[in-house]
């Protein structure tokens, strides 16, 4: 049984399993916590260059929430030290910013979630590092394909494995593998709430979405096999196999007839290439 809880407003919201349902006010304050955390990403294209430390661009994400009036939920999250995670190459998630370069032909995930007024808005982009082979480009494309599928499941009368099932269907044809550890989540006055949105499911299983719920999708797919380890730093997720891995992340709302997506690029700037 899926227990879903009406919020309301300014009442404190607890992680008690239950899936929260909120109002125009939620939806209000997701679409500004939102466009902060696209614009910060639109921002980081400039910022990924060669040469350039992952520290580098973790301080002047820092600086974009503070001037904004926001804080980076991550920082202090669990241990966590960072305002940011910066995923390299065959880092799945959870990269964590240090003195590391960026170098030609390299993939880099960026992830913020900045908390503004209450409200968590989380994403995360893809950004190519000056020539990327044509392996790791197709990888970074269909990656985005996955997360755009995965939303166009997310509709009311819907079950939550619908979305799921549309990434694992489309990633496995390109004979990719889906990242069973980490999943998306729901969100809003919490950073990690229920429900885990799994990105390999059944189809037709799972709680019924309804309007008000909010979460992220963010599937991290892997050029080869699934499996991913965990680095001695307790944070770092890699693949096994040291293939490439890639990862996309909306924050989203299920509305009365669809979905909002809180995180669209306000310049269109979703995926790359950017310039
Ligand atoms: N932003 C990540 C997510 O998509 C969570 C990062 S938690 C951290 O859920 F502590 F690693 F930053
Ligand atoms: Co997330
Ligand atoms: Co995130």
């Amino acid at each position: 049984m899926t227990d879903y809880q009406l919020v309301t407003g300014d009442e404190t919201v607890i992680r008690d399993g239950s899936i929260k349902l909120h109002t125009e006010a939620g939806f209000a304050g997701m679409r500004r916590a939102g466009a902060l955390a696209a614009e910060i990403l639109d921002a980081v294209a400039e910022w990924v260059a060669p040469g350039a430390t992952t520290a580098s661009v973790d301080d002047k994400v820092r600086a974009m929430m503070l001037d904004a009036g926001a804080v980076p939920a991550t920082l202090g999250y669990r241990g966590y030290e960072h305002s940011c995670c910066i995923s390299i190459n065959h880092v799945v998630c959870h990269g964590i910013p240090s003195e590391k370069t960026f170098k030609d032909g390299d993939i880099v995930n960026v992830d913020v979630t900045p908390l503004m007024d209450g409200w968590h808005g989380d994403s995360s982009r893809m950004y190519l590092v000056g020539d990327v082979s044509l392996k790791a480009r197709r990888l970074v494309e269909v990656t985005y394909e996955c997360l755009m599928l995965g939303i166009e499941q997310a509709r009311p009368g819907n079950r939550l494995g619908d979305i799921g099932a549309a990434i694992q269907a489309h990633a496995e044809q390109y004979r990719y593998g889906v990242v069973r550890e980490f999943c998306g989540h729901g969100l809003g006055r919490l950073f990690h709430d229920a429900p885990e949105v799994v990105h390999a499911a059944k189809a037709g299983t799972g709680p019924v979405l309804k309007p008000g719920m909010f979460m992220t999708i963010e599937p991290m797919i892997n050029l080869g096999k699934p499996w991913v380890k965990l680095l001695n730093d307790g944070w770092t997720a890699v693949t096994r196999d040291k293939s490439l891995s890639a990862q996309f992340e909306h924050s989203i709302g299920i509305t009365e007839d669809g979905v909002e997506i809180f995180t669209l690029s306000p310049t269109g700037r979703d995926k790359p290439p950017y310039a």
